[in-house]
């Protein structure tokens, strides 16, 4: 969980210097020195104009947003609609930032978010949706809707969205009739966030640009062949907490030479599934491993043939010193730690 959240906490503060973040903490000198034109229950700090704090207000409607505000925080209200003019004054805004609060789609009016032709950030997390909201505007480069009850994303959410490089949907309740083929035109995702929802198979449709997809916490059972081939910049993958097996893996599955991080852990296979040269971190724990086999990481043994892998955690498994090959080190030659139990 802190792995997800800290890119976004990065995201936040990243955007902000530190020095002006720090100065937020001033509470009532700040507030003196707010811009005279903003909403008066909200915050404008005097060296950061363009950005108005609107957290923790116990808000239900929308503050009234004046001109020049270009980053909008209105995280942890009581927020349940969006009127339709709630923007007219900022369509030049550029994040909009509304983390827990209580909207739902029919709640939110007209083609608000498209007319905001300059919005790069939207996170909507922690609210009561129950599809992906839209239109959208081409100008987003960051979705967040995660911790909602999404069931639905329209087959044109995410239509011409060519900017689109973060997405991130975990912990809804997407099936994977839902989710196929809604990427697939954008593309340049390089992050796609999908764990913690009910997908029973892999989506179809994906876009290549993907350096990130995270799908564990789900119901997959099988890897269709080649799939993996095609995401051909693929470099972290988590699959943890699924239903995969080794009947379900076909052989060279996720020997895929971008890989640098793999996640298998918690689900049922009996073998280590062969992966390529270059991967670095594998984590296999709480399976049913009782065979280690060194052609899972290496076929051939050569002075620059060798595996990369870094970190092996294979406990929880059926596996001890003693079933380890003698040869395991001729092939995992940079291993700096192997945990078994
Ligand atoms: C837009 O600005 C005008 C004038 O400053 C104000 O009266 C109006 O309420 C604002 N609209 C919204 C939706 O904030
Ligand atoms: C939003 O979801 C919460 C948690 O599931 C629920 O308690 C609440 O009633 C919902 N609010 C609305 C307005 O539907
Ligand atoms: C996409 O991003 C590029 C580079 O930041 C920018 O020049 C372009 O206008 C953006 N496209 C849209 C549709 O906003
Ligand atoms: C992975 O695939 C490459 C060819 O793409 C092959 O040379 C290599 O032996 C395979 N690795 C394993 C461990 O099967």
């Amino acid at each position: 969980m802190y792995l997800n959240v800290l890119p976004l906490l990065l995201a936040l503060i990243s955007g902000i210097s530190c020095h002006e973040y720090y100065d937020f903490d001033y509470g009532f000198a700040m507030y003196q020195m707010s811009s005279p034109n903003c909403a008066p229950e909200c915050n404008c700090p005097a060296n950061y104009p363009s950005a108005m704090y609107c957290d923790e207000l116990k808000l239900k409607t929308m503050p009234i947003i004046p001109p020049g505000i270009k980053y909008l925080y209105l995280r942890n209200n009581m927020i349940e609609s969006i009127e339709e003019k709630a923007f007219e004054n900022v369509t030049d805004l550029q994040w909009l930032i509304l983390d827990n609060n209580r909207l739902e789609n029919s709640k939110i009016k007209g083609k608000i978010f498209a007319k905001l032709k300059q919005l790069k950030k939207l996170h909507i997390n922690y609210n009561n949706l129950t599809e992906v909201v839209g239109p959208l505007p081409k100008s987003l480069d960051d979705l967040q809707l995660a911790y909602n009850k999404i069931t639905k994303i329209s087959p044109s959410s995410f239509e011409g969205l060519i900017n689109l490089t973060f997405v991130n949907l975990q912990h809804n309740q997407l099936k994977e009739d839902a989710v196929s083929a809604a990427f697939k035109s954008l593309k340049k995702l390089e992050y796609l966030d999908l764990s913690y929802n009910q997908l029973t198979k892999l989506p179809s449709g994906l876009p290549i640009s993907l350096l990130t997809l995270y799908l564990d916490n789900n119901k997959i059972s099988n890897v269709p062949d080649e799939y993996f081939k095609r995401l051909s910049a693929l470099q972290y993958l988590r699959l943890s907490h699924n239903q995969l097996a080794d009947s379900g893996i076909p052989g060279n599955s996720f020997n895929v030479s971008t890989l640098i991080e793999l996640d298998l852990s918690y689900n049922k296979l009996k073998k280590i599934p062969a992966v390529n040269e270059n991967l670095e971190n594998y984590y296999l724990e709480v399976n049913e491993i009782d065979k280690f086999e060194v052609k899972s990481f290496c076929r051939v043994l050569g002075p620059l043939s060798y595996s990369r892998v870094k970190h092996l955690r294979l406990d929880g498994n059926l596996l001890s010193h003693s079933k380890l090959p003698s040869e395991i080190y001729d092939c995992l030659r940079v291993a700096n730690d192997i945990t078994l139990e």
